[in-house]
């Protein structure tokens, strides 16, 4: 049974575009929009559901395009705004949705308001849209508070006039006022402007850090760490929630309504708010992003997340990868509880990753999210079992993680780095010319060409998945099945069951027809790091 067109959302398998690392037609290095549109052929023979763009609007780039000049353009590296109508044209006629990223709670620092508030000085009106604060000390030479940035780093940059602004991520990133009209007036008009071009949803950057309470005096960063749940001056304040009911009244006013999921990063049970159908109507998930391969946190992770989505009258979503994070397929490649930092820092060297392990756990766990109800969110490349590119070196290293930690954290060029479209060829297909990041030379192994029509291949696989899950998606109820320690199955409506083996021993294959393995059988059992869908 297919969704109906409102709640096209709560099923759908969504896969992330990073557009500078996806296709690029121009040859200059550098993913753009009709690179994007000449491979929805793909993304159709994939069979997901819908694509998200990461951000494609111009900007200096201080923050992989979450630095944004101008919300209501696009970069000229990366295209025009005729180029995004054939792109949305292009998706709706193979009968994609598109959902692009909303970045509200920082504008780049070459944002004209921002500008305009640096040229106009103290206790203007123009300072007013960020969150300027005069220093401590006679002549405001030290932070208003000690507080750190996300990238590392201190969380303010003083301006010269005794002046400082506030910015969670890069000094490039200020962070806006959300107690100022402008700025909702504003976001309300870049959402209307993309939703009349189509759009048909939104992913919420840092959704949960729009509003802010900064009453003297701040706490301290230490403080910080204590105040939760609605206490924090920065973060998941109940504030922010007037935000979104506000947008949720623009997206009801479109037919059918554009749909959006947060991006935030607060507990559990906070989660609920964001997803409401009064709110943004849907949350990521990243419990098992963050989770180990193991039986009882994905049991576990589900239960609860499947209650929460429950709870808010949303449906979840299950991430495995994005371009925030290791690619799942090596950090299940990695012993239970590495330090994934300390493995990039030593170039993918130390501890020695299983590749095969690591490939074949990746395999079962997106076999397993992909028969769960709720939304999957798959990230580019993964349906080539693309292992993280943990050696690039220090020189082609963009991520501000890497200059702002002062080389002690890597950062996340590794899962950025362009997709390996044909073995051969230049930038192995990426584009006519070179790739803004270095490829390896293993691209070539798990090049799309080289994986296509290829039996038991990851790509064939992913294919074979998503096309089986328009079967299995059915109603959105989930039944566990008991099944001792290492074992975790569950049933959906229509006769389907699910098992994933984390453990060695081999266990029986539930009985009907086997519609999916995420590996092959061993003496027609279930082995270790397997994911299997029968039907009855
Ligand atoms: C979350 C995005 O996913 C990440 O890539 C970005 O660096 C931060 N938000 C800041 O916008």
């Amino acid at each position: 049974m297919e969704q109906p067109t409102k709640d096209w959302w709560r099923q759908a398998v969504v896969y992330q575009v990073y557009p500078r690392s996806f296709a690029d037609s121009n040859g200059d290095g550098t993913g753009d929009l009709p690179g994007i549109t000449s491979r929805v052929p793909h993304l159709t023979r994939l069979g997901v559901d819908a694509v998200w763009l990461s951000p494609f609007y111009p900007s200096a780039l201080a923050d992989g395009g979450y630095d944004v000049d101008d919300h209501r353009d696009v970069d000229p590296r990366i295209g025009t705004l005729e180029q995004f109508d054939e792109l949305v044209a292009t998706l709706h006629a193979a009968g994609l949705k598109l959902v692009v990223d909303i970045v509200p709670n920082h504008s780049s620092d070459r944002h004209p308001w921002f500008r305009a508030a640096l040229a106009a000085g103290p206790g203007s009106p123009e300072r007013e849209r960020y969150v300027f604060r005069r220093g401590r000390g006679d002549d405001g030479e030290l932070p208003p508070s000690d507080w750190t940035a996300a990238f590392g780093g201190p969380a303010w940059e003083p301006v010269g006039d005794g002046e400082w602004y506030l910015h969670l991520f890069t000094p490039e990133q200020p962070d806006w006022n959300w107690a100022h009209p402008d700025v909702r007036e504003d976001h309300l008009e870049t959402l209307r402007f993309w939703a009349d071009r189509g759009v048909d949803g939104f992913r919420i950057d840092v959704a949960h850090a729009l509003t802010k309470d900064l009453t003297e005096p701040l706490p301290t960063q230490a403080e910080l760490a204590t105040l939760l749940d609605g206490s924090h001056p920065l973060f998941d304040r109940d504030e922010v929630h007037d935000v979104y009911v506000e947008w949720r009244k623009l997206f009801d006013q479109y037919d059918p309504p554009r749909t959006a999921v947060a991006e935030a990063w607060v507990p559990a049970h906070r989660r609920a708010r964001y997803a409401s159908p009064d709110g943004l109507g849907q949350a990521f998930n990243f419990d098992l992003l963050r989770a180990d391969f193991d039986a009882e946190a994905f049991r576990r992770t589900v239960t609860e997340n499947l209650e929460f989505a429950a709870d808010a009258g949303s449906s979840s979503t299950w991430v495995l990868s994005n371009h925030d994070v290791v690619r799942h397929a090596s950090r299940y490649a990695l012993p239970a509880g590495a330090d994934q930092n300390a493995w990039l820092l030593s170039d993918g060297r130390y501890p020695r990753p299983d590749v095969e392990g690591g490939l074949r756990r990746a395999r079962a766990a997106t076999a397993f999210i992909l028969a769960l109800p709720g939304s999957t969110y798959l990230y580019q490349g993964e349906e080539l079992g693309l292992a993280e590119v943990a050696d690039l070196p220090a020189a082609a290293l963009q991520d501000p993680t890497w200059l702002r930690s002062q080389g002690t954290e890597k950062g996340r060029d590794g899962c950025r780095v362009p997709l390996p479209w044909t073995a051969a060829g230049p930038s192995h297909g990426f584009g006519p010319g070179g790739s803004h990041l270095p490829q390896p030379a293993w691209f070539a192994d798990v090049a799309v060409d080289r994986q296509d029509g290829v039996e038991g291949s990851t790509l064939e696989f992913y294919r074979q998945a998503l096309a089986a899950r328009r079967r299995l998606r059915t109603t959105e109820d989930l039944t566990w099945i008991p099944s001792g320690a290492d074992v975790v199955a569950f049933s959906r409506p229509g006769g389907w069951t699910v098992l994933t083996n984390f453990g060695p021993d081999p266990v029986a294959v539930p009985a009907g027809e086997l519609v999916l393995s995420s590996g092959p059988l061993a003496g027609g059992l279930v082995p270790q790091d397997t994911t299997v869908w029968v039907r009855a």
